[in-house]
């Protein structure tokens, strides 16, 4: 499958594209901002596409030529403020999700976050950012693709263990996110996951039977 991963040169997306580069399964192209990170994708034996979320639809559309499926793992993160918030992580996904429709790109998986689903659980320090996770996990809903909502819990840097939670709804957790580049590899191959948003923090079970179980 042709695999654009958006957001490509960040924590999950760089543990992503390279899942997605050694499975042989797969041919990753990383959507990237900045000529200066193709070298680290090249030397993974992935392909590049330099695009920003602040461009027009159509810029992103041409990102997406030739692919069968898109992730979106992008964000604007903690440094910036509410613009960048509305900017990238919901005006960037709406785009997204435009330009995919737009290209005939059915497949679509998205990195949303616990709690985005659920205003009761918006904190006062953080409710810009899950105002835009809500409501770009809506567009995509409504969008017509063949989507995956994932929903992870508070994001570490430490090594995945393979193992997790995953449900419709489950409480606050941390999740490793080498694990969460590993639910949106595993959901590419598992039909279960169409048409489904899940929350996933660290668990018992091994992603495979998770993504089964849902
Ligand atoms: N932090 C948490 O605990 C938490 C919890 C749940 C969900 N999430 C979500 O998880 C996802 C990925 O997290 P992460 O830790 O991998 O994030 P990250 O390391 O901050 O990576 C974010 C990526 O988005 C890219 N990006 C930002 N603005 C862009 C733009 N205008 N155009 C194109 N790309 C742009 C960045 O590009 P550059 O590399 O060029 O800067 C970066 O590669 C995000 O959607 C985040 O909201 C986070």
């Amino acid at each position: 499958m042709n695999v654009l991963v958006i957001g490509a040169n960040g924590k999950i997306g760089k543990q992503l594209v390279k899942l997605l580069s050694e499975s042989g399964e797969h041919t990753p192209t990383a959507m990237i901002r900045d000529e200066k990170q193709k070298p680290d994708f090249e030397e993974m034996g992935a392909k590049t596409a330099v695009a920003d979320l602040e461009d027009r639809t159509e810029a992103l559309a041409a990102a997406m030529d030739g692919m069968d499926a898109v992730v979106f793992t992008a964000g604007s993160g903690g440094h910036t403020g509410p613009d960048k918030t509305l900017l990238i992580d919901l005006d960037g996904a709406a785009k997204a999700v435009e330009a995919a429709s737009q290209k005939g790109i059915s497949r679509f998986l998205m990195v949303s976050a616990i709690g985005a689903d659920d205003r009761g659980r918006w904190s006062d320090q953080i409710r810009p950012y899950f105002v835009a996770k809500h409501h770009a996990d809506n567009i995509l809903r409504e969008s017509g693709l063949d989507y995956t909502i994932v929903r992870p819990g508070l994001l570490l840097d430490e090594a995945g263990t393979g193992r997790i939670s995953a449900a419709e709804h489950l409480e606050p957790g941390g999740v490793p996110r080498e694990d969460v580049a590993r639910v949106l590899f595993e959901s590419l191959r598992t039909e279960n996951t169409r048409n489904r948003s899940f929350d996933v923090v660290s668990g018992e079970t091994p992603v495979s039977d998770a993504l089964e179980k849902l």
